[in-house]
């Protein structure tokens, strides 16, 4: 057998317009804040608590993979969970395969730490993440002496046997990725002197924040053009420290935005992270004439953290230019609904990247949009949606591809159509936002399985 039989049936699920959404919730912990904290407590020396975690399919990948690799991961109560570090350079060869199910945060974060220690260890991933491009880690992580097998064009499964002697190096990412930045700093703590990757366009900063956090040194300084230059020193003494995990705004994006959408509604999610490199869709959906207030500003583990609150009302289209895209990459599948209901045309610039996602979202979301009736089209990385200025006609059946974020954002979609709108299947979602069909049905929505 060389593909697993999938363990559970898909659960086709469809939402139909109802009431106004009305109420106050929390979203599920940051996805990518969730995963540092687990790796870095990992590499940390002593018992690194948190509260907050994502307890997503995603999140409990990375948690297999680090207790895999000798350090301890546990649930230790009721939103909190504990990891014994074993500090950097200890980590232990796996005695099987990685599986890291749908993430390649997991993916690429990891390999970036095995980059650096003695050992060899075989990665693979689901059909989504078997898919997606290592390459882009492959390359950085074997100029630091790391020596990878890979199937063809650096896809997974792939074997890694990581550098005895690491050579620090100065990286220039060829895309904005905080992923692979991640990666690259991570196999940089295990390896003498500094090691530095520079961003043409600066992406999310959970791991600089969390590493100096955690007592590692990390500078940042600007880089000509708008860039940023990251250092990292080597061989830190990481000392285990406490975290709380702000709620995630990629997965706040959906009650938000469908509360925008369906008329009546006022919905406030609280503990929201707004770390500016993750606003992007705020501003946005404030170009478009938004009701959206952040309130009760603070700061939690080192992170910005806001209530949100969203009032329905019309919206209008607008333009999104290309240098936004880092800071709300994940975005893009929701603000296409917040478009396809908007008054005029939105123009959404420099999406590339999409297309190597969970699936390949451009045309994940251009195709789902013209089967509820969306005029919708993909000029070479840039998608034109044509608002309906009312609501789209539904009537559809979307195909998920393994994506949460596609089903997530067409269930929503299907709040405010003419006609309901079906997904293939919801149990993508849990990879991100285990309890969205009961939360969004707390709120007065009316999602259920078919
Ligand atoms: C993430 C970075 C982004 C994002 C992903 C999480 C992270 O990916 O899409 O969901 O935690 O670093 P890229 O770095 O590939 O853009």
């Amino acid at each position: 057998m060389t593909h697993p039989v999938p363990s559970c049936k898909p659960a086709p699920t469809a939402a139909r317009r109802g009431g106004p959404l009305s109420g106050t919730v929390r979203v599920p912990g940051d996805k990518s804040i969730s995963h540092r904290a687990l790796m870095l407590g990992a590499l940390a020396i002593g018992r690194t608590e948190i509260s907050g975690l994502l307890e997503g399919d995603d999140v409990l990948a990375t948690a297999a993979a680090l207790n895999a690799l000798g350090a301890s991961v546990i649930r230790s109560g009721d939103d909190r969970w504990a990891v014994d570090g074993i500090g950097v350079g200890a980590l232990a060869e796996p005695e099987d395969l990685l599986d890291l199910g749908n993430s390649g945060t997991s993916a690429r974060l990891l390999l970036g730490m095995l980059a650096t220690h003695p050992i060899t260890a075989f990665v693979t991933g689901d059909a989504s993440l078997r898919r997606r491009p290592m390459g882009r880690v492959v390359e950085p992580l074997s100029r630091i002496g790391a020596s990878f097998v890979t199937r063809e064009r650096g896809r997974l499964p792939l074997a890694v046997r990581g550098a005895v002697d690491p050579i620090p190096i100065v990286y220039r990412l060829p895309v904005p990725s905080a992923q692979v930045k991640s990666s690259v700093l991570l196999a940089g703590l295990n390896t003498p002197g500094e090691t530095t990757v520079i961003e043409p366009r600066p992406t999310r900063d959970h791991t600089e924040r969390m590493l100096r956090y955690f007592g590692a040194t990390v500078s940042t300084e600007p880089e000509q053009g708008g860039g940023v230059r990251i250092t990292v020193e080597g061989f830190p003494e990481m000392a285990a420290a406490p975290i709380v995990v702000p709620g995630d705004p990629s997965s706040a994006a959906f009650p938000l935005v469908a509360a925008l959408i369906v008329p009546g509604s006022d919905v406030m999610v609280e503990g929201v992270g707004v770390n500016p490199l993750r606003t992007g869709l705020l501003e946005c959906l404030d170009e478009m004439g938004a009701d959206i207030a952040l309130l009760n500003r603070r700061e939690e583990g080192g992170e910005p953290v806001a209530d949100i609150r969203a009032r329905a009302g019309t919206l209008k289209g607008v333009e999104i230019p290309a240098e936004r895209a880092p800071r709300m990459i994940d975005e893009y599948p929701i603000l296409a609904v917040a478009a396809a209901c908007a008054r005029g045309c939105t123009v959404m610039r420099g999406l590339a990247e999409l297309r190597v996602k969970e699936s390949d979202r451009l045309s994940a979301i251009a195709n789902g949009l013209a089967a509820c009736g969306v005029r919708v089209s993909v000029d070479g990385d840039d998608l034109i949606v044509e608002g309906a200025d009312n609501f789209p006609a539904g009537d559809a059946l979307i195909a998920t591809q393994l994506d949460h974020r596609i089903a997530m954002a067409f269930l929503v979609l299907g709040l405010s159509s003419n006609q309901p709108v079906r997904i293939d299947d919801a149990l993508p979602i849990a990879t991100s936002f285990p309890g969205f069909v009961a939360m969004m049905n707390g709120l007065g929505a009316a999602i259920g399985e078919e």
